[in-house]
C-alpha cells in the first residue's frame, strides 16, 4: 500500500487540466452493455473505478480495453449476473442493473451494500424498473429482475432525499428498449445524467430532457454501437479550486466547464475568492484572508455533496464560524475526526457540522476512508504546517487521476511512499 506525503503551507501556480468525469464514465460504459456493437469512449479518466467497470463489463462478456483515454468496448454481452465481489468494491456498478435488464428482459446484480457515507438503498432503482414492468425479489444480498417485457410509463423517481443520480441513470437505460414512452419525473439534472442522455442518443436511442427533472425516453427496438466523449470531471474541478483558495493561491484550471460548478464558485467567491472565467478555463486567485460561508448540499444544480468534505477544510482555517449542512448523504462527515486530527475545530450536530476556523492546521499521520474525505484530507495537508502523511491513498486513486502529479505541477511538495 502506499500513502501520500504533503510538506504544507506551500502556495501553488501555473495552471492544471481536469481529467474526464468518473461519474459520468461509469454509467456511459454500462450503457455499452445494451448493444453487442462496438463502440469507443474518449476521455476516460484512468482511475480504479474505471478499471473496475472495464473489468465488471468483460465479466459480462464485453471486450473492454483501456488505450490512453479511450475505452474500446465490443463483443456481445452475455450475461445478465454481475456478481458481489466487483459490485462490492465500488457502489456505483449498481449501473448495470437498468441495462442488463432491457438487454435480457432479467438481471441480477450484487445489492450495493453501504459504505463510509452512508447506506445506499436501491428503492428508487427497483420502483423505477418495477413501473416498467419488472418482478423483483431480493435474496442472498442480490437483486433479481425479470420482465416478460418492459413498457413505457409516468415514473415518479423523487426520493426522501430528493432525486437520484444512479436510479435515474438505471431508468433511462431500461426505458430505451422498452415499447413506448417512460417519463421519469424528479429526475437527477447532474451533468453526468446528461452525458448519459447523449451517448444513448448516439446508439440510437430517443432521450428528450436529460438534464432536466423530467426525461423523456421513447423505446427503440435496438441500440447501435456509438464513438463518445466524456465530459469533464467538474468535482476534480472544484477540488483544484479549493486547493487554490486554501493555499492562498493563483492557479489557472483548463478543460472544465465552469457553469457545472456554479454553486461552489459562488459560494468560494462569496469567502472571498475572486475567479475569471474564459471559455473552458478558470483562473482562481485567493490572497487575502477569507469570510466564514455557511452552505447546505442539495441535488444539482445545489451544492454538491461531493464537493463538502473539501469545502470544510477550506473553512477549517478561516477565521469565524460556518455551519455546512448535508442534505444529500445525511451521515456524510467521516472527514471531521480526521480534520481534527490536524488541529481543526469542528463539531457535528445532527446533519450539520459547526466550523470554528483556526489560524493554522498542523501536520499529521491522517487515515483516508472515502474518496472526497481524502480529497478533504489533501487540502488541509497542503494549507497545513508541516508534514502530513495520507495513508491507504486507494481511496483517492479510486476518482483523482494522477493527482500527486498534478499538484507537483502546481508547485506543490507532494510525493508517494511505501506504507
Ligand atoms: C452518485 O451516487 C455519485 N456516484 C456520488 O458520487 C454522488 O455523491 C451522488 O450521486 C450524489 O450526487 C456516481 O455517480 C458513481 P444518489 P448515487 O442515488 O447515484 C438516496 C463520488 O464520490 N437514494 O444520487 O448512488 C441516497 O441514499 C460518489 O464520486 C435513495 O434513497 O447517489 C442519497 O441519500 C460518492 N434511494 C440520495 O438518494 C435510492 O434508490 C442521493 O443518492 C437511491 C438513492
Amino acid at each position: 500500500m502506499e500513502k501520500l506525503v504533503i510538506e504544507g503551507g506551500q502556495k501553488l501556480r501555473g495552471e492544471i487540466s481536469v481529467s474526464g468525469s468518473k461519474n459520468a464514465t461509469l454509467p456511459v460504459l454500462a450503457a455499452t452493455l445494451l448493444t453487442d456493437k462496438p463502440c469507443v469512449i474518449h476521455n476516460v479518466p484512468r482511475l480504479r473505478d474505471t478499471l473496475t467497470m472495464i473489468k465488471l463489463l468483460r465479466s459480462l462478456g464485453k471486450s473492454a480495453v483501456l488505450e490512453g483515454d479511450k475505452v474500446i468496448v465490443s463483443k456481445p454481452t452475455t450475461s445478465y449476473v454481475a456478481d458481489y465481489k466487483l459490485v462490492s468494491t465500488m457502489r456505483g456498478s449498481f449501473c448495470v442493473f437498468g441495462p442488463l435488464l432491457a438487454k435480457f428482459r432479467q438481471a441480477s446484480v450484487s445489492l450495493p451494500g453501504g459504505c463510509v457515507i452512508g447506506i445506499r438503498p436501491v428503492d428508487l432503482h427497483i420502483k423505477g424498473v418495477m413501473g416498467l414492468g419488472a418482478k423483483i425479489h431480493v435474496e442472498s444480498g442480490y437483486v433479481h429482475a425479470k420482465a416478460n417485457k418492459l413498457k413505457g410509463t409516468y415514473i415518479y423517481l423523487g426520493g426522501t432525499f430528493g432525486s437520484s443520480v444512479l436510479a435515474t441513470a438505471n431508468v433511462m437505460m431500461a426505458a430505451t428498449l422498452a415499447s413506448g414512452v417512460t417519463i421519469i419525473d424528479s429526475a437527477a439534472c447532474e451533468p453526468e445524467v446528461v452525458d448519459l442522455g447523449n451517448f444513448l442518443n448516439a446508439m440510437g436511442a430517443e432521450v428528450m430532457g436529460h438534464g432536466t427533472p423530467q426525461i423523456t425516453v421513447r423505446g427503440v427496438k435496438s441500440l447501435h454501437g456509438a464513438e463518445y466523449k466524456i465530459g469533464p470531471d467538474r468535482i476534480e474541478a472544484g477540488t483544484y479550486v479549493l486547493m487554490a483558495a486554501a493555499t492562498k493561491s493563483d492557479i489557472t484550471i483548463k478543460n472544465l466547464n465552469p457553469t457545472h460548478i456554479m454553486a461552489l464558485l459562488h459560494h468560494v467567491q462569496e469567502a472571498g475568492v475572486s475567479y475569471k472565467q474564459k471559455g473552458h478555463t478558470v483562473k482562481i486567485t485567493s490572497r487575502k484572508n477569507l469570510k466564514p460561508v455557511s452552505l447546505t448540499t442539495y441535488p444539482y444544480p445545489g451544492f454538491p455533496t461531493d464537493l463538502q468534505a473539501q469545502f470544510m477544510a477550506l473553512m477549517a482555517t478561516t477565521p469565524g464560524v460556518s455551519v455546512i449542512t448535508e442534505k444529500v448523504f445525511p451521515d456524510r462527515f467521516i472527514h471531521i475526526a480526521e480534520l481534527n486530527r490536524m488541529g481543526a475545530k469542528i463539531r457535528r450536530e445532527g446533519y450539520s457540522a459547526i466550523i470554528e476556523g483556526v489560524k493554522s492546521l498542523y501536520g499529521a499521520p491522517v487515515m483516508a476512508s472515502d474518496l472526497r474525505a481524502s480529497a478533504a484530507l489533501v487540502i488541509a495537508g497542503l494549507a497545513a504546517k508541516g508534514r502530513t502523511e495520507i495513508h491507504r491513498i486507494y481511496h483517492l486513486e479510486r476518482g483523482y487521476e494522477n493527482m500527486d502529479e498534478k499538484l507537483r505541477g502546481l508547485g506543490a511538495k507532494v510525493w508517494k511512499e511505501k506504507e
